[in-house]
């Protein structure tokens, strides 16, 4: 085996070794690896395996114990991967936030940028690729709101190749479960060569983009198995919250009361998200609904449309229906021509400052026949008849929202996958790890 530029792993078992892209792939067969660099070679046998750098010389390779735990990479009694990951976010959110809120402020060490630094970023460039660039779209909203700082999100495919404007005193943030995703390892290495400082945000330990980024912010959702994400999505979500109050208190557009209240909502999350998970049961009306559509649309405006973005991602990935997100504002502008009695809408209305204006988008579509599923927090006062399914989530920080907004999601992606036969965790066409490009 050699390695350049994908990632290769060789797993050291007991009367067999193996090789792999990723560590989560190995777990079921051995916890010692070592994590291959570009130009090394190694030659696998049965019963040994010998490192060789670029040049055919001998080297003596580290290798690693993952210590993740065993429960980590079994079902631990639930039927698929993908729910138990579900139900894994409150701890995964927990165990993000674990430790980087100290008195009510945020404590993130493994930013290495100090105030003054951070003071002086002219742009944040945030790339990612499908959920995780959700999560990117997020963070650039809470950081141009929140930080007032200049925040480009890119698709990692459209960044490497269209030579983006990144100075010295930009910071580029990736954002990865894997880690290893070709098309992010290219556009952190692009952002870097520009001089930018790179900040990583990834799941999975020593993967190359926390190898090679200037920073890494881990985030604690533990191993993922299930092809489409959850877990990792929310830590990376608690991830950029985190992020976006560090930014915003150095720069100083919130004090210290501020941060504070921030902080506490940041903690309340994951009971929050248990409150939502214990509600499983009222999703399934929509899933039964959305198993036999064939295309659905989802709408909502600001933090609502990106998590508009990464309900319509989960549901197609897993049931293999057609499903669109659209800033609902964007409606009008050609896609309501394929709204009918036959395709399903679920609005998001979970800001304060826009529900009204989503609410006239709502009976636009109602008005050509969509049945709507409505998403709002419990204390959002509705008029009767506004929608025809009403899926209520807790009232926290509205800025939190999409958080909470996207258990329902998940869930609803879940159970349509389950009514239509699905493999739910290994969807077809997709792979974890996206390790071409
Ligand atoms: C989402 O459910 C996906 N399976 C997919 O979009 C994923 O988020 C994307 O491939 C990025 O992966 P990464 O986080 O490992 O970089």
């Amino acid at each position: 085996a050699a390695k350049k530029n994908s990632p290769l792993i060789v797993g050291i078992g007991s009367g067999a070794n193996y090789l792999a892209s990723d560590i989560p792939a190995l777990l079921k067969y051995t916890r010692d690896c070592a994590v291959m660099q570009d130009g090394e070679i190694a030659i696998v046998g049965k019963s040994s395996v010998e490192f060789f750098d670029s040049e055919g010389k001998p080297i003596d390779k580290k290798l690693m114990h993952i210590t993740w735990d065993a429960d980590s990479a079994e079902k631990g009694g639930y039927k698929h991967f993908m729910k138990k990951e579900i139900a894994e976010q409150p701890r995964a959110v927990r165990d993000t936030l674990s430790g980087r809120i100290v008195d009510g402020r945020v404590h993130l060490p493994e930013l290495s940028l100090g105030d003054e630094q951070i003071k002086n970023i002219g742009v944040v460039h945030i790339v990612a690729c499908g959920s995780a660039w959700h999560v990117g779209m997020t963070a650039k909203y809470l950081i141009e709101r929140s930080a007032g700082i200049l925040c480009e999100c890119d698709l990692a495919s459209e960044f490497r190749y269209r030579h983006p404007v990144v100075r010295e005193n930009d910071l580029c943030v990736v954002i990865s479960q894997s880690g290893e995703t070709a098309d992010t390892l290219a556009a952190l290495r692009e952002a870097k060569n520009r001089g930018a400082h790179t900040v990583s945000i990834v799941n999975v330990v020593e993967s190359t983009m926390a190898r090679e980024s200037d920073d890494v912010i881990y985030t604690v959702a533990g191993p993922e198995i299930a092809v489409a994400t959850t877990k990792a999505f929310s830590a990376q979500l608690a991830a950029v919250y985190l992020l976006a109050l560090r930014l915003s208190s150095a720069v100083g557009r919130i004090d210290e009361k501020e941060e504070k209240h921030h902080c506490d909502a940041l903690l309340r999350l994951p009971e929050q998200i248990e409150q939502v998970l214990e509600n499983e049961e009222l999703f399934k009306p929509v899933a039964e609904r959305f198993s036999k559509a064939s295309s659905i649309f989802f709408i909502g405006r600001g933090l609502d449309y990106s998590i508009s973005l990464e309900g319509s991602l989960k549901l197609k990935e897993i049931s293999y229906i057609h499903s669109e997100a659209y800033a609902a504002g964007e409606s009008k502008h050609g896609p309501i021509a394929l709204i009918s009695e036959q395709t399903p809408v679920i609005a998001i209305a979970t800001q304060s400052n826009i529900i009204g204006k989503t609410l006239s988008n709502i009976s636009e579509v109602k008005s050509r026949g969509a049945k709507v599923v409505l998403m709002c927090s419990e204390d959002t006062v509705i008029k009767e008849n506004v929608a025809d399914y009403i899926i209520r989530i807790p009232q926290c920080d509205e800025l939190l929202m999409p958080i909470l907004a996207a258990v329902p999601l998940q869930l609803i992606a879940y159970y349509t996958a389950i009514l239509r036969g699905n493999d739910v965790d290994q969807p077809r066409n997709l792979a974890k790890s996206v390790t071409v490009e």
